[in-house]
């Protein structure tokens, strides 16, 4: 059932109403305060909800508690982490649908898209619940007498500043490795999307982690003020964030004053490219499945298309015929494929690239219209000019512009015109020349016959202005840790 009665003891129709949190959550306990942000739902723009507008105080206090939680759990045995995380990763799946239904309440996507997120989500989980028990060091050659070894230690204290586009996704990527390693943290949850964060914690303390090991902070109006407490505290070791490439560069020049271990995963402008040999039912289900997922609204959504002279009328004949299937709602609605985006703002962006493309003498031939404030038809834009403002910007919508191109080098030139680089995808069944372009774009994940690159045993990460350090996969730990190397003479000389 997509939700259980709505009443006032139960407003949002959770199975188990505890999980709705509309507070901070600080040494394990639950703060509240004064002042209070609102959190409305996409889909209609009601309030859903409210949560404290915590402001540098409360964040310093949050920062004590997970400094004073690391002087013990940094030596819980690694078996016992792991064990925390297994049932963390049990209790996501049991309580999956209520997760879901946070996502949906306040972020928007459709209930097929959240319910994929909670299931991508504990599958971090139980990756680093393996990864905890595999923190080994390294025994090095001998020098003379002296023995050398390289051991890993957790960094200390983490802050991690999350998105709203992944509410449960990006906590569990980050808070995984975190316990995984014996780091504690201060979680800086975003304003449109707490609940789901907040839900995620209480099962994190549910699954017995101990009070102050994973705190939460909330915040609207003091935003900037506790980005710049946790990115400048002497007690914080390590940033991690996910969002814009502009307010990264921000968060890593503070960051730099105490010399933070950090990781930044940015902005994205993915290009996707239709080669002429590609197969052309998996070119045009790898273009829906990487640009519509969650409405358009990932880092890793292809945003530029190329489509190669010779297939471009067939390609994109086939992809306006599936868009138009999609079906664009409310995301608790029946059969509603694709939700709302965020906010007006993030509905405005998207039209006004439409409407540049246009200007530039682009034709809609799927979808097109806006249907609320939030609500935009999956859109499919043909003959798209190079140098649009799509272009250069990365749209963050369920929009798919086709732009037109004859030559590999003309592409690859085109596609790594970009001053960010995370993800590329391309579409070939040429081998030569799936090596040749996989090496040959500049991001940091490359998608070579699909569209779904995202999983738990992958790293995930850009170049360029996407950021750097890399979350999930072997080396999601080691944003986590510092190497220490100890050498031992002999104690008789
Ligand atoms: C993101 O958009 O930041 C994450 C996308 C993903 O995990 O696939």
């Amino acid at each position: 059932m997509r939700l259980q009665t709505l009443t006032p003891e139960n407003p949002l129709g959770l199975d188990d109403p505890s999980l709705f949190i509309q507070c901070a959550i600080v040494n394990g306990a639950h703060v509240a305060s004064e002042t209070t942000f609102a959190v409305d739902n996409p889909a209609t723009g009601e309030q859903i909800g409210t949560c404290p507008d915590l402001g540098i105080d409360e964040a310093r206090g949050a920062i004590d508690a997970a400094h004073a939680a690391f002087q013990s759990f940094k030596h819980t045995p690694a078996l016992e982490r792991q064990a925390h995380l297994l049932k963390l990763h049990a209790l996501l799946l049991t309580h999956a649908d209520d997760l879901a239904r946070l996502i949906v309440w306040e972020n928007g996507k459709a209930w097929g898209d959240a319910v994929a997120e909670v299931a991508y989500a504990a599958s971090y989980v139980l990756w680093f619940a393996g990864e905890a028990v595999r923190q080994n060091g390294e025994v090095l050659p001998p020098s003379g007498v002296n023995r050398n070894f390289v051991l890993r230690a957790p960094v200390g204290v983490c802050a991690l500043l999350l998105p709203w586009n992944f509410p449960i996704g990006m906590i569990a990527r980050k808070v995984a490795p975190v316990l995984a390693t014996g780091c504690t943290a201060v979680v800086k949850v975003p304003a449109e999307t707490p609940y789901t964060n907040l839900a995620f914690v209480e099962l994190v303390h549910r699954a017995g982690v101990p009070p102050g090991v994973v705190n939460v902070v909330t915040t609207h109006a003091h935003l900037v003020a506790v980005g710049a407490e946790l990115t400048t505290n002497p007690k914080i070791a390590k940033v991690s964030f996910t969002g814009s490439t502009r307010v990264g560069k921000i968060l890593a020049a503070q960051a730099a004053s105490t010399l933070k271990k950090l990781s930044l995963e940015l902005g994205g402008n993915a290009p996707l490219i239709v080669f002429a040999d590609a197969h052309l039912p998996t070119a045009v289900a790898g273009t829906l499945a990487s640009k519509f997922r969650g409405s358009g609204q990932t880092c890793v959504c292809a945003n530029r298309i190329y489509v190669h002279d010779d297939v471009y009328e067939q390609f994109s004949a086939a992809l306006a015929a599936e868009v138009a299937k999609f079906v664009p709602g409310a995301g608790f609605e029946d059969g509603v494929t694709h939700g709302p985006l965020i906010h007006k703002a993030a509905a405005d962006k998207v039209m006004q690239h439409l409407a540049d493309a246009v200007a530039h003498g682009a034709r809609v031939v799927a979808g097109g219209k806006r249907l609320s404030d939030t609500l935009i038809q999956p859109t499919v834009l043909v003959d798209v000019e190079p140098d649009c403002l799509l272009s250069t910007e990365e749209t963050f919508g369920p929009l798919a512009a086709l732009i037109r191109f004859s030559t590999e080098e003309e592409v690859v030139a085109l596609a790594n015109r970009s001053e960010v680089g995370l993800a590329g995808y391309f579409f070939s069944c040429d081998a030569d020349r799936i090596w040749r372009v996989a090496e040959a774009l500049e991001v940091g994940m490359v998608g070579a016959n699909t569209g779904a690159i995202s999983n738990a045993m992958v790293p995930f990460g850009g170049v360029k202005e996407s950021g750097y350090g890399k979350e999930g996969g072997r080396d999601g730990t080691d944003e986590y840790v510092v190497k220490k190397l100890v050498v031992v003479g002999s104690a008789l000389g």
